[in-house]
């Protein structure tokens, strides 16, 4: 056995030997056990960040920490060349939650992953090349996937861009009808845009897209990485009344789907899965059966510990209890995909809440603090951040 490193000599080997590409808070993450996060040094954080929007069923939900122990000691990886009750269940089961027009299942590796097959399967689909996507937009970082990106510098990024990227205003659907021609594929859009700093748009907006869609046969993408499984209090912002019911054509989907272990997907209409043949997408590990116990397991525990309802309660207690600080304007999202609006900069109450051992995220709007928490938070643990949240505004 290896001695117990120190959380500092933790933090000074990852600093020496892993590319700085992130800026870290100082905690070395040990062990996590629903809502809570611990620390190596013992310290416990209450997580409303979820490790990027990916402990949804909340940290190591005992559920699919069983299923996980159970699939590794029967098979850990066979490719799509075989067969495999446990993909066959997590097609099923993710098919099965779905909006009835999703009828098919893709399954890869991350979130950029499934953006990226998405729109090769709607220039598939279309015999069309170019991509509508949105400012505030975020879609990952590989090259197809960062240059559909306008948040931001990240298009900047990635280099020479991928072509045929067009961008559009989100909420404004005449900025998109100026952009469609018979060279566009498809319009993709975080129907929540998140990393701007948690970006609605109205319900008719999103049946205006679908109406233009339909009309110039373009393929609409939600890129659901963010807002699927359940973040919105429904399982996906698809068919939701948010989206007044607008169902796409392709649904992505990442993050909370494996509860931490890796596994991305594309949901897609069976007109969408009638132009793609054997050998037009494929990943090796996509599809692989830890992860496809991970999928089952989570929305499993998603059904099981009732965690939609939960959702929708703990937003409205959230809310309700966000109006006792004045320096809160407005709480924007849904469900527990929230952004809380400040009338100043956020990082300051961001690092205070750290400093209390609160782990909150911050995004590209200076005065928005994001909040992505697992979704089985208790109304207690609510109480316990507006608390400290009050004690740090008024302080
Ligand atoms: C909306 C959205 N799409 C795509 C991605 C990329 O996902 P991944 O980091 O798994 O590649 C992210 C990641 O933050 C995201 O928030």
């Amino acid at each position: 056995m290896q001695p117990v490193k120190s959380a500092t000599s933790v933090f000074e080997s990852e600093d020496q030997f892993q590319l700085a590409t992130y800026k870290k808070m100082l905690i070395a993450a040990e062990r996590g056990d629903g809502v809570w996060l611990y620390s190596s040094e013992g310290a416990r954080y209450l997580d409303l960040y979820g490790g990027h929007a990916v402990a949804a069923t909340g940290h190591c939900h005992p559920h699919v920490v069983q299923a996980i122990r159970e699939q590794s000691e029967k098979l850990l990886f066979y490719s799509n060349l075989v067969y495999s009750e446990a993909r066959a269940r997590a097609a099923e089961q993710l098919v099965s939650i779905a909006p009835s027009a999703l009828t098919k299942a893709f399954f890869c590796n991350s979130g950029t992953e499934a953006n990226e097959n998405a729109m090769r399967m709607a220039r598939m689909a279309t015999g069309r090349e170019d991509i509508i996507t949105f400012t505030g937009g975020f879609h990952g970082r590989t090259a197809d996937a960062i240059s559909a990106t306008f948040l931001g510098k990240y298009r900047e990024l990635g280099r020479p861009n991928v072509p045929g990227h067009l961008q559009a205003m989100f909420g404004d659907i005449e900025s998109v009808s100026a952009l469609i021609d018979d060279n566009v594929a498809a319009i993709m859009l975080e129907p929540i845009q998140s990393m701007a700093g948690v970006r609605m748009a109205q319900p008719e907006f999103y049946r205006e897209l679908r109406e233009l869609c339909d009309s110039h046969g373009v393929v609409l993408i939600y890129d659901e990485v963010q807002t699927g499984v359940g973040r919105t209090g429904e399982w996906f912002f698809a068919g939701s009344a948010a989206g007044d019911g607008v169902v796409p054509d392709i649904v992505t989907l990442a993050k909370a789907l494996g509860s931490g272990v890796p596994v991305g997907a594309c949901l897609v209409t069976e007109a969408i899965s009638s132009h793609i043949k054997e050998n037009d997408l494929g990943t090796t590990f996509g599809g692989g059966m830890l992860a496809m116990a991970a999928v089952t397991a989570t929305l499993e525990a998603i059904q099981n510990d009732r965690m939609l309802a939960n959702v929708k309660t703990v937003e409205a207690h959230l809310r309700e209890r966000l109006r006792e600080i004045e320096q809160v304007v407005a709480v924007r999202g849904l469900g527990l995909l929230l952004g809380i609006e400040f009338n100043d900069k956020a990082a300051p109450v961001h690092k205070a809440l750290l400093e209390r051992k609160i782990i909150t995220g911050t995004s590209s709007d200076a005065n928005v603090l994001r909040l992505l928490p697992p979704l089985c938070l208790g109304v207690d643990q609510v109480d316990l951040f507006v608390d400290e949240l009050r004690a740090i505004c008024t302080s």
